[in-house]
């Protein structure tokens, strides 16, 4: 399918901004694509080159040793854009996880089903050469290598799908209210609660450097993907003084609003992936409980196409 699309004469260059295959997709309601890995420009591999190159001295001095092992694991290509069925080869056979590439935005209840059947949407483009340190979508570094090496390692990957296995949860509570306007208000602070959770532990989560150790500048290691696949921010979050690192606690970060387009000035530190999985376990008692029913509100705001897949599934 992806090399007749480009014998039709769909331009090379898979990038963030400017991607006629994804542009095509989207119009014709494909979420779920290939990767015609045929349409990569030069310039495309050149920025995942330049992105993988500086990145790592980073990762090595400021990454959690799980990822790196994961890096280890998944063996990136430093020249080129890396292949999803690659990446699969050496990843299922860990924890049974795999990249599936997607289009573009996926709406809330299906990226929570997809996490509970092992599959990670990932984004295909690669950004646009001249902005390497910022973009707000993801890309595909910051899929493949900010958030893919965690998923080889059991212990996170584990959690990822009990937080996965949420959504069909708040869904079928929502269900169960009949008044649609109260239905429509828990659902929106429920799907919040969750959004705010994932931000702060899978994309911006920190974890304390060693058992004992002060949770002070230098004595954090990374494990998010946000920070994993920023330059700047990875330094940033372990070493400077100006940003609050917290214990981490389900129900302050199910109350604590963020925000997207500047370096995060709080942070919350896991101990280890362990401590994760039973913040995990912690949301869904709370989820169970009714008490992601009346959330602080505030950032993010929960978008109509999240709330109507999740009402969707309710009904
Ligand atoms: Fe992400």
């Amino acid at each position: 399918m992806t090399t007749d699309l480009a014998l039709d004469g769909i331009a090379p260059g898979l990038t963030t901004t400017r991607a006629p295959f994804i542009e095509h997709a989207q119009a014709s309601g494909q979420l779920y694509i290939g990767q015609p890995y045929e349409l990569y420009s030069e310039e495309n591999h050149r920025t995942w080159s330049r992105l993988l190159e500086r990145m790592r001295p980073r990762w090595e001095r400021y990454a959690n040793p799980r990822f790196l092992e994961g890096v280890a694991t998944l063996r990136l290509d430093p020249n080129r854009v890396p292949r999803c069925e690659d990446i699969n080869r050496f990843l299922e056979p860990r924890t049974g996880f795999s990249a599936k590439p997607v289009s573009g935005y996926v709406p809330a209840y299906l990226f929570f089903d997809c996490l509970k059947r092992r599959e990670f949407p990932t984004t295909i483009t690669v950004r646009d050469g001249a902005s390497l340190d910022y973009l707000p979508e993801p890309d595909i570094f910051h899929d493949v290598a900010g958030h893919v090496p965690m998923h080889t390692d059991r212990a996170f990957a584990d959690a990822l799908v009990r937080f996965g296995q949420f959504a069909e949860r708040a869904a079928r509570r929502a269900g169960e209210i009949t008044d649609e306007a109260e239905r429509i208000r828990v659902l929106t602070s429920n799907v919040k609660g969750l959004a705010r959770f994932f931000w702060f532990t899978v994309e911006f989560g920190l974890m304390r450097e060693s058992p004992g150790v002060p949770i002070g500048p230098g004595h954090v290691r990374a494990y998010g993907s946000g920070l994993l696949s920023s330059y700047g921010e990875l330094e940033h979050c372990v070493e400077s003084p100006q940003v609050q690192r917290v214990p981490a606690q389900t129900e302050w970060i199910l109350n604590q609003y963020f925000e997207i387009h500047h370096y995060q000035p709080l942070l919350f530190v896991i101990e280890d992936f362990e401590h994760l999985f039973y913040l995990v376990h912690d949301l869904e008692r709370r989820l169970d409980a009714g008490l992601l029913d009346n959330l602080q509100p505030g950032e993010p705001d929960v978008n109509e196409v999240d709330l109507k897949s999740f009402l969707d599934a309710a009904l």
